[in-house]
């Protein structure tokens, strides 16, 4: 990966293999901070559906941060075969699909069986995680005891009309799990991915009476967090309305003006 200078922040060419925190494993290669530049370590913030996979994506293929989604571990999880999940995980499972937060201790155990990739040499993006106080609180011990500083947190904000419309109108890929909507992002042939040919599905928590409850779990549980980040002078709150590419660009000039 050949990093290149464009105003004041370094860019890579692809996204690096988070495989080892989607499977608990050893980390290859351990990453590196593009020459010259900064080995980011942030946090995206936001409703369910707002874009922060979307975000994800491009923030980790131009920035170079390990992509760290604890919803892909327990989706991961879901198609592993019944014999390989644990009770823990079977339990957490069913609150995915109700639309329900998963019980702290789970989350953080998770997190910390894999805290060698917050220890990544090029950096970190957190998504999904940390979703409540509790959470974040471990989170800041975890970093402490490693004697790492988080750079900011990313927080998307986007109406609820809207926010519903991207996520009833999202279809996910069986193969790649590369991530459609049937209006603003359309595959080229109905249902097929774009990428591998893979089937698109919709997620069993984008079904109507799930939405409901996870946009209810994010207003008691996690809208929180924004006043808990404000007040460590981390939070970097963005609009996210407008093309991903739009969004993206100003989530690139709000990470300037902190450089
Ligand atoms: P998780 O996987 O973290 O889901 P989420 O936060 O609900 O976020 P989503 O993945 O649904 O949406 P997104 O913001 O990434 O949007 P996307 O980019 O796909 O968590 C799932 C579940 O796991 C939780 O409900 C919980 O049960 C459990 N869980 C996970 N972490 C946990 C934790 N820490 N504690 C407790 N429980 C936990 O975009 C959505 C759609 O919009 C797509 O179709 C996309 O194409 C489209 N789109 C994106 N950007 C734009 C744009 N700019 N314009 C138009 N369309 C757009």
């Amino acid at each position: 990966m050949k990093p290149v200078r464009q105003n004041g922040i370094f860019f890579m060419a692809q996204k690096r293999d988070n495989s080892a925190w989607i499977k608990g494993g050893a980390i290859s290669g351990g990453g590196a901070p593009p020459s010259g530049g900064r080995a980011w370590r942030l946090i995206l913030l936001g409703a369910p559906g707002v874009g922060k996979g979307t975000q994800a994506d491009l923030l980790c293929e131009r920035l170079g941060p390990l992509h760290l989604s604890t919803g892909d571990v327990f989706r991961a999880a879901k198609s592993a075969p019944a014999s390989e999940r644990t009770p823990a995980i079977e339990r957490a499972l069913g609150y995915m699909q109700r639309g329900e937060l998963v019980p702290d201790e789970t989350v953080i155990d998770l997190v910390r069986e894999r805290v060698a990739c917050l220890r990544d040499a090029g950096g970190f993006l957190l998504d999904g995680f940390p979703r409540t106080v509790v959470q974040a609180e471990a989170l800041r011990q975890l970093m402490q005891a490693e004697q790492l500083t988080l750079d900011g947190v990313l927080d998307y904000e986007l109406p609820t009309a809207e926010v519903i419309q991207r996520l009833s109108g999202r279809r996910t890929c069986a193969g790649c799990k590369a991530v459609f909507h049937v209006v603003t992002l359309p595959p080229k042939r109905e249902g097929v991915c774009d990428h591998c040919g893979g089937q698109l599905y919709q997620r069993e928590d984008d079904r109507p009476e799930s939405i409901q409850v996870r946009l209810d779990a994010y207003a008691k549980s996690t809208l929180p967090l924004t006043e808990y980040y404000r007040k460590l002078d981390l939070l970097i709150p963005i609009s996210a309305t407008g093309s991903p590419e739009e969004i993206f660009q100003r989530t690139l000039e709000a990470l300037q003006a902190r450089v």
